[in-house]
């Protein structure tokens, strides 16, 4: 049996005459870039997540590029984020000539360590935001975090690329704090038929500074009050993405129940003693999606073991990341080095993401479970 760790097929398929109906709308319309779908796919998102101002851009990454220049973040200034998470969003710290200074995470949710981010706090000067990622699909310790952004006065910007859907006790990953952003690359929870990503933030200044830097700065046309970028949305992927975005909540339902089945098999063998398993720290807030399992993430000592005997057995996996950020090549002038964030550098090594999607089936569930007792049963 095969268990690929994603099947895009099995979740398009069922959505393709819808899908293409909406690209032929398109393409009948000639608005191949932002206008009406745009616009509604922006106002679908902003409610779906609770934020007052949401705007289409071209990637998540550009999400976190046009937001941090809205800031007016750059040369001089220092960004807080973890070194335990996609390049992206560090990256783009460094793209507007800002400065990311690193903290470690909290190992029983990959998500930044509030004391640390305490600590950091207390030591630099010059910090103009505090970036925490909603890893995999479940959500920062955000209520310490947004008091910590404003006893220091600054602002807290979600990287919810992977958790569209997410919910806190506070409200919807990405809508919590002042400004976030999602990425609906085509593997994401919501996956677009591109690149493409959707910025969102709660005060309309910077809102409609958001929205002119997308477009080159450009208010009114041809006149430029900021130099901004070509970030734009393309209204194809924002219709594929309207469409999606009704299956969402049910995508959501099944990768949890999927997760459940997880749980309780890894329970039932014995195996929660050898792996340990993703934590649902508000599960008790009354709120449905603690977790969105954007990906289903355990970790041994014995992962790499584990990932060659799951790959001979026909199960994909993904290592979700190899190199804590600190410890990249193109980072090496920040000055950083091995066992400055042991709990990131631990993650690197041990964590292995299962394969989780609402169209896995039972059978292939338990042939991922099954393999991974046969493996731990030769040690
Ligand atoms: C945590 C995180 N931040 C940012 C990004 C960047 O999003 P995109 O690939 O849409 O540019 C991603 C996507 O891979 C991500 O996982």
């Amino acid at each position: 049996m095969q268990v690929p760790l994603l099947d895009l097929r099995l979740q398009n398929q069922p959505l393709k005459d819808r899908i293409l109906a909406g690209i032929e709308a398109v393409v009948e319309s000639q608005a191949f870039i932002l206008g009406p779908v745009v616009e509604r796919l922006e106002k679908a998102v902003a409610q779906y997540c609770g934020a007052p101002h949401a705007f289409g851009v071209s990637s998540g990454t550009d999400a976190e590029l046009v937001l941090l220049m809205a800031l007016g973040i750059g040369p001089g200034d220092k960004v807080i984020t973890t070194p335990y998470t996609f390049f992206a969003t560090a990256g783009c710290i460094s793209r507007v000539g800002a400065r990311p200074v690193f903290v470690d995470i909290d190992p029983a949710t990959y998500n930044i360590s509030v004391p640390a981010l305490e600590a950091a706090l207390q030591r630099e000067a010059g910090v103009k935001a505090i970036i925490p990622v909603h890893l995999f699909g479940c959500c920062a310790d955000m209520e310490p975090i947004v008091a910590l952004g404003r006893r220091y006065g600054i602002p807290v910007l979600e990287d919810a690329a992977q958790a569209l859907g997410a919910e806190h006790p506070l409200g919807g990953a990405g809508a919590i704090s002042e400004a976030g952003w999602f990425s609906f690359y085509p593997t994401k929870n919501l996956g677009a038929f591109g690149d493409a990503g959707m910025v969102v933030c709660r005060d309309p200044a910077l809102a409609a500074r958001i929205k002119a830097l997308r477009n080159h700065g450009m208010e009114p046309r041809y006149f430029h009050q900021w130099i901004g970028g070509n970030f734009r949305i393309d209204a194809i992927q924002a219709s594929v993405l309207e469409i999606k975005l009704l299956c969402l909540d049910d995508w959501s339902a099944g990768r949890r129940a999927r997760a459940a089945f997880y749980r309780a098999e890894f329970a039932r063998l014995g195996l929660d003693r050898q792996l340990v398993l993703p934590v649902e720290p508000w599960s008790n807030s009354g709120r449905t999606n603690h977790h969105i399992y954007n990906q289903f993430v355990v970790r041994t000592p014995h992962r790499d073991a584990l990932r060659a005997h799951l790959q001979a057995a026909g199960i994909g996996s993904e290592i979700y990341y190899p190199l804590p950020l600190h410890l990249q090549e193109c980072f090496k002038d920040l000055g950083y080095r091995e066992g400055d964030f042991p709990e990131s550098e631990r993650a690197a090594k041990e964590s292995l993401a299962l394969p989780i999607f609402p169209e896995l089936t039972e059978a292939q569930q338990h042939h991922v479970t099954s393999q991974i007792a046969v493996f731990f049963s030769s040690r």
